[in-house]
């Protein structure tokens, strides 16, 4: 069992969750067997970084640009969402972790909606970490959707034009009054962005790892800690 207590936590953890369809893939299955096994890897990750410390983890469970996949795989990954809910939900409850979920709900079934809805209401008020589940999420999306309420506010004099700082801006994001990720890690040895969190991960460190999404657990996580832990952060500092 590796000794934590040395090591510097991120408060704030993103995750780009790559890799379950090669998973699938390699062993002759459907890329949805992926998704699931997948799945049980988020449930380990929230226990692990819950008890680790970490203040907010965001994973990136579906872009605005997946919707291009076949409808089997959508209506797939759906159903999964459905079934994981009721998990997460007890999950979340055990650990005192708070559920929200970022990106444009509005595109999803009602029932998802509904569930959706629910998991926000009832962890509303746990404090240990924040879970954020991004879900038909797209970067440039979400800085439309909040040039948009903006752009709105000015018009009802909520805003006056012309004044607007960056952290004002923020607040109409998704991610409104949460921390910018410290550390953004990606599975399966992709080296993009893929459109999540772009204004958020302005100054993350970014920690690329070979190993497929199912196969993420806490020692995969406590390597990635350990290589920010060796990070420099300057923010454009000297
Ligand atoms: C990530 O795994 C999960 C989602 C995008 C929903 P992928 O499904 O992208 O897996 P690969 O990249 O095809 O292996
Ligand atoms: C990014 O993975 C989206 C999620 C992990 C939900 P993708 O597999 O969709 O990204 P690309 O297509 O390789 O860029
Ligand atoms: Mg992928």
């Amino acid at each position: 069992m590796e000794d934590t207590r040395d090591m510097n936590i991120p408060q704030s953890i993103a995750i780009i969750m790559d890799g379950n369809g090669r998973w699938a893939q390699k062993r002759g299955l459907p890329r949805n067997m992926g998704h699931r096994e997948g799945c049980k890897a988020v449930e380990s990750l929230i226990e692990d970084c819950a008890r680790l410390g970490v203040k907010y983890l965001t994973v990136y469970a579906f872009s605005t640009e997946n919707w291009k996949r076949s409808e089997e795989e959508v209506s797939g990954l759906m159903q999964l969402f459905r079934y994981y809910a009721e998990r997460l939900l007890k999950k979340a409850k055990e650990n005192g972790v708070r559920v929200r979920m970022i990106g444009d709900r509005s595109r999803f079934p009602e029932d998802i909606i509904a569930s959706i809805n629910k998991l926000e209401a009832e962890t509303r008020d746990n404090t240990v970490m924040t879970f954020v589940m991004a879900a038909n999420y797209g970067g440039r999306d979400e800085i439309r959707r909040a040039a948009m309420r903006y752009a709105e506010d000015v018009s009802q004099g909520i805003r006056k034009k012309g004044e607007l700082s960056e952290a004002d801006f923020s607040e109409y994001l998704d991610t409104a009054g949460m921390p910018d990720p410290d550390l953004l890690i990606r599975t399966s040895g992709e080296l993009r962005l893929s459109n999540f969190l772009m204004w958020q991960c302005a100054y993350s460190e970014i920690v690329i790892t070979d190993v497929l999404w199912p196969d993420f657990d806490k020692a995969e996580l406590l390597e990635c800690i350990k290589e920010f832990n060796g990070r420099k952060r300057r923010f454009g500092g000297v």
